[in-house]
């Protein structure tokens, strides 16, 4: 098998775009794209007019163009979108989600992977999703399957039922999953290929697919009780960027309010290395030392988020990426890992950047409003029904869907404050914008070696070259 030393990270929501994934899988590494929310983004860079006709032009690749043509009737705007002006929402995801959502989340994520492969048949791209957003996970996969997806990368939770899935849908199969609903009961979601093509559904590739995992006893689980084939591991440490695993125990928090890890939080690798699937690590390992070190213990390579989330091509909103680059110049870019920030309940880790959510007094002003609602979970009303709630949503709300207050405090929208970091975000009443949230791991100040003479900023492939030269620690123990 022909693996890649370098992966670079799928980052939601839109960090990791196809520009990105295009460009180091152009260099033979493997770029992945982010499938995280890239429904809603697409529609909005279709309301903002298409620039240059981009998204219409990949999707007249797609094989199946009733589907493209009522996604752009739906949400493609010819003359784009006043700046003042509110984005049209996208339908949410719950247990039965519309048809048109399925199509859009289907279309946009076949898109992001054509445009990052961009008929390149060398090129190896992967398409990141979180296990903790179920239902989307089946249209999206299948849209990347569409566009023959090499890889898929899951983490954020246990996904097991992943390798199963990838080869139902591979030989056109209606593919289920299992999603939590409060209180310890489980559901089940079908997604049936044929029934959304409206006609018998082809066969295609099956992605190899890399478990992200931050345990030896997970990569041991995965690799004997999936529901098929698990391919490789990406492990990950407490340092990366985006969510953290919680720490093993109960939570202990340090003096500043961030989760403490301890020794039994570091992966054994010589336990992962053991299971003998492929693996690489990921967390502040983008250096040649960090690649030549993580080989050293047996793994092919490397998985790089934070180098990539600030480089040129990534899709952060410019304005952000140069307040990050500043701070980092003059050692200054601090990370919290924040306990309570993300509605899923994992750490998640906030760059403290003026003007953005890490800031107090800009948390304290948002008005909560939950309308792209990926982290909703589900509960059973007293009827019986099935409703979603986020415990970042207006707190009335959660309470009345019965879920408890103490769930609510110090919540972050992350869906409104990720897609508005990479330049998507929603006009509110009185043209108050929604503001960003950034994330990136511990090692964030370390960007500044990808800068070059005094430079502002760098790209994919100064972190690339800067991973890839030759160093001095030998490449086996
Ligand atoms: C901006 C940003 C967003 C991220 N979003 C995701 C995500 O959506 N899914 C995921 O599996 N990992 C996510 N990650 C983790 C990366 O894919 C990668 O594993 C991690 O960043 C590696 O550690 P490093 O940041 O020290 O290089 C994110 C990381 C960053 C910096």
């Amino acid at each position: 098998m022909n693996l890649p030393q370098i992966i670079q990270g799928g980052m939601g929501i839109a960090i990791s775009n196809w520009r990105l994934a295009r460009t180091v899988s152009e260099k033979g590494q493997l770029g992945v794209v982010s499938g995280t929310a890239i429904d809603s983004v697409h529609a909005r860079i279709l309301q903002d007019g298409d620039e240059g006709g981009l998204l219409r032009n990949v999707y007249k690749k797609f094989p199946f163009q009733d589907i493209a043509q009522r996604v752009i009737d739906r949400w493609f705007s010819p003359n784009g979108r006043a700046a003042d002006a509110p984005y049209k929402s996208i339908p949410l995801f719950s247990e039965k989600p519309s048809k048109s959502l399925l199509e859009l989340t289907a279309l946009s994520c076949f898109g992001e992977v054509a445009l990052a492969r961009n008929d390149n048949p060398k090129a190896s791209i992967g398409i990141n999703l979180l296990d903790k957003i179920r239902i989307p996970q089946l249209p999206s996969l299948y849209g990347a399957m569409l566009a023959g997806v090499d890889y898929v990368l899951m983490g954020a939770g246990i996904p097991r039922h992943v390798p199963g899935v990838l080869d139902k849908l591979a030989d056109g199969q209606p593919a289920t999953l299992k999603f939590e609903v409060a209180n310890g009961e489980e559901a089940e979601y079908t997604f049936d290929p044929s029934e959304f093509l409206g006609q018998p559904a082809p066969k295609l590739k099956r992605p190899k697919f890399l478990a992200i995992i931050t345990s030896a006893t997970l990569a041991i689980s995965l690799a004997k009780k999936s529901s098929g084939k698990v391919d490789g591991f990406v492990v990950e440490t407490a340092i990366a960027g985006g969510h953290n695993a919680p720490p093993r125990g109960p939570l202990q928090l340090d003096d500043q309010g961030q989760p403490i890890y301890g020794a039994r939080d570091v992966p054994e690798l010589d336990k992962i290395a053991a299971v003998g699937l492929p693996f690489w690590i990921a967390g502040g390992y983008a250096t040649a030392q960090g690649l030549a070190e993580a080989k050293a213990a047996g793994a092919v390579g490397i998985q790089v988020g934070t180098a990539f989330a600030c480089c040129e091509e990534s899709g952060m909103a410019a304005s952000l990426r140069k307040k990050i680059i500043s701070l980092a110049k003059v050692g200054a870019a601090k990370v919290f890992t924040d306990p309570f920030a993300s509605p899923t309940g994992f750490p998640f880790k906030v760059v403290q950047v003026p003007e953005t959510l890490s800031e107090k007094k800009v948390y304290e002003e948002r008005k909560r409003i939950c309308d792209l609602g990926y982290l909703r979970t589900a509960f059973r009303r007293e009827d019986g029904t099935m409703g979603w709630r986020c415990a970042s949503e207006p707190v009335e709300d959660y309470l009345r869907k019965g879920g408890k207050v103490e769930e609510t405090e110090k919540r972050m929208c992350l869906c409104n404050g990720l897609i508005a970091s990479a330049g998507f975000g929603q006009v509110r009443k009185n043209n108050i914008m929604e503001s960003m949230v950034a994330t990136a791991g511990d090692s964030l100040n370390d960007i500044v070696r990808f800068l070059k003479n005094g430079a502002d900023s760098y790209s994919a492939l100064d972190v690339l070259d800067s991973i890839l030269a030759p160093t001095e620690i030998p490449a086996t123990a």
